[in-house]
C-alpha cells in the first residue's frame, strides 16, 4: 500500500503545514480549498515557512524550491480522485466533516485512504459517512506542523491494520513520530492538554496570578516551551472551548466544564492570535 500522492483538503494553518511537510518528504501533493483567496493565503504561508527553514540553515534552497513545486493548489475535491491518501483539515464543524467524507468517498478511487486531522470529532462517526470505514483513520498533526514531531494516529473500530500501518509509515517518511490510540473523546493529546489549559484559565479567572506568572510558572517549573495561556492563544480559544465541550459531553464528567472566562472571551471574539487578542495582544 505505497503512498506516493497525498491530497490535503483545506489550506488553512494545519492544511498548508501538512502539504508543506508532505511535499518536503518527496510526496506529490494536491491541496484543495473552496476559493482561490484561501489557496493563495495557504501557499503564502508555505513560502514563509520554507524561507524560515532555509534562512535557519535547516533546509537547502533547492529542496525548498522542489517542495514548493510538488504542491498543486486547486479548487474542488474532484482533483483528489487519484490520490493514495487524502488528509482532511477543514474547520471542526461535524456536519461539514461528514459531508466532505461522504463526497470524498464517492470521488476518490477505491484504494484511497481517507484520513482526518480532526482534534476532537469521532473517527467512527466520520467513517460511518463513507462506504469504506476500514480505510478511514485519524491523522492528528500538531501546530505548527513543520516544527512539531508528533502525529497522533487514531484507529477507528473498523480501521484495518493494513491502513494503520500505511499511515504510520507515511508519517515516518514525513519526518514525524506517529503514536497510536483508539477513538475516544479528545483522543490522548487533547484529553490531557485541554483540561490543563482550562485549569490555567480558572486560575486566572480566580485571580490566583497574572497571565505572565501563570505561563512563567509552567514554562520554568515544568519545562513547557510556552505557557498554557499562550498556547491557548496559539490554538485558538474557540477551539479550546469546542474541545472542552466534546470532552464534557463525550466523557460525561463535570470536571471537563469549560471555565466561564473561556466562554466569555470566545463570546467577545477574543480568541487568540488569529483575532489579534486573547490572553495577550498580537
Ligand atoms: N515553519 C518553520 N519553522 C518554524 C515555524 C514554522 N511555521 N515556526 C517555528 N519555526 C522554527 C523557528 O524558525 C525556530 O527554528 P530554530 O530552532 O532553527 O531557530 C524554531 O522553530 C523555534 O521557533 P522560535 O524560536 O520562533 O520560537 P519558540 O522557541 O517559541 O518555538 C514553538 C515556537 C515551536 C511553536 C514553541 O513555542 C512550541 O513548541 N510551542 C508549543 C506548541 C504546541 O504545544 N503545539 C501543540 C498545540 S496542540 C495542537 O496542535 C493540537 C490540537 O488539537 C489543538
Amino acid at each position: 500500500m505505497a503512498i506516493k500522492t497525498l491530497g490535503v483538503v483545506g489550506s488553512g494553518q494545519m492544511g498548508n503545514g501538512i502539504a508543506q511537510v508532505a511535499a518536503s518528504s518527496g510526496l506529490e501533493v494536491k491541496m484543495v480549498d473552496v476559493n482561490q483567496d484561501l489557496l493563495d493565503r495557504g501557499m503564502a504561508a508555505i513560502d514563509r515557512s520554507l524561507e524560515r527553514l532555509v534562512s535557519k540553515g535547516n533546509m537547502a534552497e533547492d529542496d525548498a524550491k522542489l517542495a514548493k513545486s510538488s504542491i498543486e493548489a486547486s479548487i474542488g475535491l474532484e482533483k483528489l480522485a487519484d490520490c493514495d491518501l487524502v488528509v482532511e483539515a477543514i474547520p471542526e464543524i461535524p456536519e461539514l466533516k461528514f459531508s466532505t467524507f461522504s463526497d470524498l468517498d464517492s470521488i476518490c478511487k477505491e484504494a484511497t485512504i481517507l484520513a482526518s486531522n480532526t482534534s476532537s470529532i469521532s473517527i467512527d462517526e466520520i467513517a460511518s459517512h463513507t462506504s469504506r470505514p476500514e480505510r478511514v483513520i485519524g491523522m492528528h498533526f500538531m501546530n505548527p506542523v513543520p516544527v512539531m514531531k508528533l502525529v497522533e494516529i487514531i484507529n477507528g473500530k473498523d480501521t484495518s491494520q493494513e491502513v494503520s500501518n500505511a499511515v504510520i509509515s507515511v508519517a515516518k517518511s514525513m519526518g514525524k513520530t506517529p503514536l497510536s490510540c483508539r477513538d475516544s473523546p479528545g483522543f490522548v493529546s487533547n484529553r490531557i492538554l485541554m483540561p490543563m489549559i482550562n485549569e490555567a484559565i480558572l486560575a486566572l479567572q480566580e485571580n490566583v496570578a497574572e497571565p505572565e506568572a501563570i505561563d512563567g510558572i509552567m514554562k520554568l517549573g515544568m519545562n513547557h516551551p510556552i505557557g498554557p495561556l499562550a498556547l491557548a492563544d496559539l490554538i485558538g480559544l474557540d477551539t479550546v472551548l469546542h474541545i472542552m465541550k466534546v470532552l464534557r459531553e463525550g466523557l460525561g464528567d463535570d470536571k471537563y466544564t469549560p471555565a466561564p472566562l473561556l466562554i466569555e472571551m470566545v463570546q467577545d471574539g477574543l480568541i487568540g492570535r488569529k483575532s489579534g487578542k486573547g490572553f495577550y495582544a498580537y
